[in-house]
């Protein structure tokens, strides 16, 4: 019964809409239908300006962080890392939001603040400099999850392993028309680092 209610309110707490209630609620735009059309942090600083993107951004990092937590609020013996990616999920395909959310980037980041903070930062780290030197938002966000693939690989931390790969795994999959815009030379580049 607990875990169940661990499972439904991790994935309400991931499919919480920032983006879109945040742009509907104070600029009166539904961000999926400009920019790139995605329900996340990037979209939102491109159509909305830095203070709604930053917001945002904050917004969807806490809900993976959130979700991790929830397990020490109800019943410890559930894994945390399993309620962070049912919150990833819930950030994806969002009730909230018809099933049309984001692309995992900002919410797997939150799950790793939750479970390892130093891992955060390092994988924090990564996706700057990445972002420094391609410029492009998406690049960097494979990258970081690729490294922190190979980083829960080092701290051989076998539940880890498994949850940033399906993290990872999704944020690939969730790109995979910002690669072929990579591979086209259409795909926008931030003009502000
Ligand atoms: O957070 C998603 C980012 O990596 C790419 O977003 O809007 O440029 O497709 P977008």
């Amino acid at each position: 019964m607990i875990f169940a209610l661990i499972v439904i309110l991790a994935y309400l707490i991931g499919s919480i809409p920032s983006g879109l209630w945040i742009g509907k609620g104070f600029y009166n735009k539904d961000i999926r239908n400009f920019g790139s059309g995605n329900l996340g942090a990037t979209n939102t600083f491109r159509v909305l300006g830095v203070k709604a993107g930053s917001l945002v951004t904050i917004m969807d990092i806490l809900k993976g962080t959130a979700a991790t937590l929830l397990p020490l609020a109800f019943d410890p013996s559930f894994p945390v890392l399993l309620a962070g990616i049912i919150a990833v999920v819930g950030h994806i395909f969002p009730i909230f939001a018809g099933f049309r959310g984001g692309k995992a980037v900002a919410t797997s980041a939150g799950v790793l603040l939750g479970y390892a903070p130093l891992m955060f930062v390092l994988v924090v780290l990564c996706f700057i400099i990445v972002l420094y030197i391609s410029k492009y938002v998406s690049l960097s966000s494979i990258i970081a999850g690729l490294f922190a693939i190979s980083y829960s690989i080092i701290l051989k931390d076998l539940p880890l392993i498994i949850i940033v790969s399906l993290m990872s795994g999704f944020v690939i999959i969730r790109h995979r028309s910002n690669i072929t815009r990579i591979r086209n030379g259409t795909e926008p580049k931030i003009k502000w680092m």
